[in-house]
């Protein structure tokens, strides 16, 4: 080995940027390699032309707290299909053989690829066709099986709970009900650590249909015992014989995009209880800013083990947290399934015991 690339696919997530820096370091330090970052995922190396960031230990300084990805990153990047103009129709091509071909004449002996589930999907199309990946998981939803965490979700976690407890204090000066919309796609992780860290009445995750009577019953006493309450909606929860909310279908390799599900919450709630109801929607904020000190030791051991992964010669493989250890898990077992809150586990069970209502 004597260069390798970085790229960076999906959605930003804090903590990117110290992986980065870490699999540079490592590589630098530890290895004595060259590293190049490519540019918006895999669009780098897309074009003959290709777009190459050269990294070293010096220029990575400060990337341990910086937020989103100094590579830049896209959700329609993926090579095996890519929507072109053709003969004035927009068809579906594979472009795989020339993103090969690139990545082979930058002398570019390896790749480490840092994304969620789509992206490790795609990195294992390009591991079959020869070229020597190792992946590191990225998302904020913690919705990875193969690992117990993902860097990002603490941020995420930490950045909701800031922001319960600031609804907190105008919801209770406006004696007012505050429903609060959080991300996690189809997992309620984002959604029940936060609402539990922040004190929210009511946590509405996918995982558990909600029905709205019970919700309403549960405001009303609250209500008339403290006079304010909190609740949090993920993003992808949906109600009893109902189905997610979703502001667009996706395409292009785009996932579908859910969201919106709080406005409904709130009018309801409204309407059955006659509270006064406002709604945040807090998006991407979640995703934005500098990562938690957690995070940032995550994505640094994440970097330093897909380095090593690398020098072992170990690919087709993507790096984990087993409990307090770094493992890895080949491709097919990363993408393998998504984790999901279990309705009936420690954690739900806790949030209940306490009084908190999961709409059921
Ligand atoms: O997967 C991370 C995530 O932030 C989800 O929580 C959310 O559903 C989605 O990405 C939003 O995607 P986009 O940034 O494309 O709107």
């Amino acid at each position: 080995i004597r260069k390798i690339a970085i790229s960076t696919g999906g959605g930003d997530c804090p903590g990117l940027n110290a992986v980065i820096r870490a699999v540079v370091r490592t590589a630098n330090i530890k290895y004595g390699w060259e590293v190049v970052g490519i540019k918006d995922g895999l669009q780098g190396v897309m074009d003959t032309t290709t777009k190459l960031i050269p990294l070293n230990r010096h220029n990575v300084a400060g990337f341990l707290q910086k937020g989103g990805t100094v590579l830049g990153t896209t959700n329609r990047g993926n090579p095996f299909e890519i929507k072109q103009e053709i003969d004035g129709r927009m068809q579906t091509v594979d472009i795989s053989d020339a993103v090969v071909e690139n990545i082979r004449r930058e002398h570019i002996d390896a790749v480490v690829g840092i994304g969620g589930d789509g992206t490790m999907l795609i990195m294992n199309q390009l591991y079959k066709k020869g070229i020597p990946i190792v992946g590191v998981p990225k998302t904020i939803d913690n919705d990875l099986l193969s690992t117990d965490v993902t860097f990002g979700f603490d941020t995420a976690v930490a950045i909701a709970t800031d922001a319960l407890d600031r609804l907190q204090t105008t919801a209770a000066s406006h004696h007012r009900v505050m429903v609060v919309e959080l991300m996690g796609r189809y997992a309620g992780w984002i959604a029940l650590h936060s609402g539990i860290a922040g004190g929210a009445e009511v946590i509405l995750i996918p995982e558990i249909p909600y029905n709205i009577e019970r919700v309403c019953d549960v405001i009303r006493q609250r209500m008339k015992r403290e006079g304010f309450s909190i609740v949090v909606v993920a993003e992808g929860a949906k109600p009893v014989g109902g189905s997610h909310s979703v502001l667009h279908e996706g395409g292009q390799g785009a996932v579908e995009r859910l969201g919106g599900v709080a406005y409904k919450v709130a009018e309801e709630i409204e309407h059955f209880t006659g509270a006064e109801v406002r709604t945040t929607v807090l998006g991407h904020v979640q995703r934005g800013g500098a990562p938690t000190a957690y995070d940032r030791v995550l994505s640094t051991r994440f970097g330093v083990a897909a380095a090593d992964l690398i020098h072992e010669g170990n690919f087709g493989r993507m790096v984990t947290l087993r409990g307090t250890e770094i493992c890895d898990v080949t491709f097919e077992e990363a993408i393998e399934n998504l984790k999901f809150v279990d309705p009936d586990g420690q954690l739900v069970r806790a949030a209940e015991e306490i009084g908190v209502c999961l709409g059921r």
